[in-house]
């Protein structure tokens, strides 16, 4: 298994709550979706099975993307899947608007406002935001989300034994049996990460933009 393979066999378990925060959304047919940071895609392709729309997914990450790539040229999915080597920061990237954008793991890497901002600018109106983000300064995100008229639906946390048992104990068995070299310093920060799992609290919102 390369480490790719690894990453997202074991991401794969935590898909089940990106499709939960999903079903919090109203049914819409074909809903055109944009997953930003979406790394190498194992949310966006979550999403694409349990509905009938299309997916925008960007990530300045290169090699990411290229293992993105090859799943959705194996899948046959690249008629419903747009894969863009970018910045979601980029003014512009997009002259159109979402009915959904998925945000994982990407507002704790870019900065929480900043990136919001660059996140609404691309929904349409009405449209719907899922965030999952660390369970950090919650009432302040909160307070933000009304400032920017994002309607706060609903929100649930992922616990620190989620993360562990579901997430970081699959990564840790697998890189430690496996004989790439380059495993070693990954190893060390699941490690890391497995010793304060108090940070490792997150939570889902489930937001509509509203006028
Ligand atoms: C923690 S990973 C989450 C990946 C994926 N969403 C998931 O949940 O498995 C954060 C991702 O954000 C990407 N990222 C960092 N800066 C970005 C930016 N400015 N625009 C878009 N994506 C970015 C990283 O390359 C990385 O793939």
């Amino acid at each position: 298994m390369n480490l790719f393979e690894i990453r997202d066999e074991c991401r794969r378990r935590l898909n089940r709550y990106t499709i939960k925060a999903f079903s919090m959304l109203p049914d819409i047919d074909k809903p055109l979706i944009l997953d930003a940071g979406c790394g190498t895609g194992v949310s966006s392709l979550a999403l694409l099975e349990v509905c009938n729309g299309t997916m925008y997914a960007v990530d300045p990450d290169q090699a990411s993307l290229e293992w993105f790539k090859e799943k959705a040229v194996s899948l046959n999915l690249r008629d419903r899947i747009t894969i863009i080597h970018d910045t979601i920061l980029k003014p512009a990237l997009f002259d159109f608007n979402f009915d959904v954008i998925l945000a994982e793991g990407l507002l704790n890497v870019i900065g929480f406002e900043n990136g919001l901002k660059a996140l609404v600018a691309y929904m349409k109106s009405n449209g719907f935001l899922l965030i999952h983000d660390e369970l950090k300064n919650d009432e302040e995100k909160r307070r933000y989300f009304k400032s920017i008229n994002l309607q706060l639906m609903q929100s649930f946390e992922l616990h620190e034994d989620v993360w562990l048992n579901e997430y970081f104990y699959c990564l840790k068995s697998k890189l430690e049996s496996t004989r790439n070299p380059l495993a070693d310093a990954e190893l060390k920060e699941v490690e890391e990460n497995i010793r304060q799992p108090e940070n490792l609290r997150s939570i889902y919102y489930i937001l509509q933009h509203v006028n």
